[in-house]
């Protein structure tokens, strides 16, 4: 018995849960992915699997990905990379829904299915259906071997290392690595991108892994917010375009582990229904980092404010308007819109983190929910 609690803690490497440990391991997993594959000074991007299939991924007509959970919501942020970029349409689908639709498939689609685990039945059974229709499949998986990674046509992994936590946090992020990967490369070879700009997307990328180390540096101050609102029973989650998913996320990873309701909504949709909740109870994290429709959603703060519910921005550093209007900020370090997602996610993933530990939750195994889900 004494022994097994040792050998966890050894495997915790000093931190309380696994969680927060694969938290933390977040600088080092996105550039584990990138390493050997992200090639600044020579100005390219290689990835194998892209590579070896350029020709069907040059003809595909759309991309259409599917996946369930947190995968799922890394494959919404790439829709907006991929589409911003490569100028491909993607649509984003539940496997479980994209699976009984009887959905239009063709030669010319190329579906790429994400998973952490490799192992999710629903993703598995959509990545069989849309093979048997002729489509090129595409894995982005970080289990290596996995029967996802197995059953696709061609693949790339995500080397988050082994993540134990329930709750996604590092295959959250390195899958948004890979797939902006992909969207360069595939952007360079049509030619929606020019060199410079390639260039620049691929020296900002590098420089990812140290603006994520210095996003959790805000630890201290999350658990402060943490302490004020772990008794809520609601929280709202805003965000638009590249950061739209990831409010998504950061509701589902307050519910998953906390067991507090949240939910997360594209910021401009609030005046078509959450804005009812809103009233002094109510805590609206709004992810209103600098472009990506700034003064849009620091008009929707306003509207937060005027109906006096209790607002959290995720700002970039030195932003000055929010602080103004919010009851607190948490700051991220500037860096391209397309890729803010990676280091907006860090402070919703400590808050929820802190939220549960405050809460008495079983952070590492929450309630009902499974680390990977091999039945329907
Ligand atoms: C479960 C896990 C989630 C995960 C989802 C998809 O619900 O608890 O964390 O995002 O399955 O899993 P996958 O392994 O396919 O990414």
């Amino acid at each position: 018995q004494e022994l097994q609690l040792n050998l966890e803690q050894i495997e915790k490497g000093g931190y309380d849960h696994f969680m927060l440990k694969e938290i933390h391991e977040q600088p080092d997993a996105i550039s584990d992915t990138f390493r050997g594959r992200l090639l600044s000074n020579e100005a390219m991007v290689k990835l194998a699997g892209v590579e070896d299939n350029m020709k069907k991924f040059l003809a595909a007509d759309r991309i259409i990905i599917v996946a369930c959970g947190t995968s799922w919501h890394a494959g919404l942020v790439a829709e907006y990379i991929f589409e911003d970029l490569a100028r491909i349409p993607v649509e984003v689908e539940y496997a479980s829904e994209f699976r009984y639709r009887n959905p239009v498939i063709t030669e010319k689609d190329i579906v790429i299915a994400i998973s952490q685990s490799g192992e999710t039945a629903d993703t598995l059974a959509a990545i069989k259906l849309a093979k048997s229709k002729g489509a090129f499949v595409f894995g982005v998986c970080n289990v290596v071997g996995s029967s996802i990674a197995r059953e696709t046509d061609a693949g790339a992994y995500t080397h988050a290392g082994p993540e134990i936590g329930v709750a996604s946090t590092k295959a959250f992020t390195t899958q948004i690595t890979v797939l902006t990967l992909i969207a360069l490369r595939l952007a360079r070879a049509k030619g929606t991108i020019s060199s410079s700009e390639f260039r620049h997307h691929l020296i900002e990328l590098e420089t990812i892994p140290k603006k994520v180390e210095e996003a959790l540096k805000s630890d201290g101050y999350i658990q402060t917010v943490a302490d004020i609102y772990k008794d809520a029973t609601n929280f709202l989650y805003l965000g638009r375009g590249f950061n739209f998913p990831v409010a998504l996320e950061g509701a589902l990873k307050l519910k998953e582990i906390s067991y507090i309701h949240a939910e997360g909504y594209p910021a401009a949709e609030m005046k078509h229904g959450p804005i009812a909740l809103i009233d002094e109870q109510m805590p609206v994290v709004v992810i209103a980092t600098k472009k990506g429709h700034y003064e849009k959603v620091v008009s929707n703060i306003q509207e937060i404010k005027s109906r006096k519910g209790k607002i959290i921005g995720i700002v970039t550093k030195g932003d000055t308007n929010v602080k103004e209007l919010a009851d607190h900020v948490i700051e991220v370090p500037e860096t391209l819109e397309c890729l803010s997602p990676l280091l907006t996610t860090i402070p919703l993933q400590l808050l929820s983190y802190h939220i549960a530990v405050m809460l008495n939750r079983n952070v590492d195994q929450p309630r009902n929910l499974a680390k990977s889900v091999t039945v329907e």
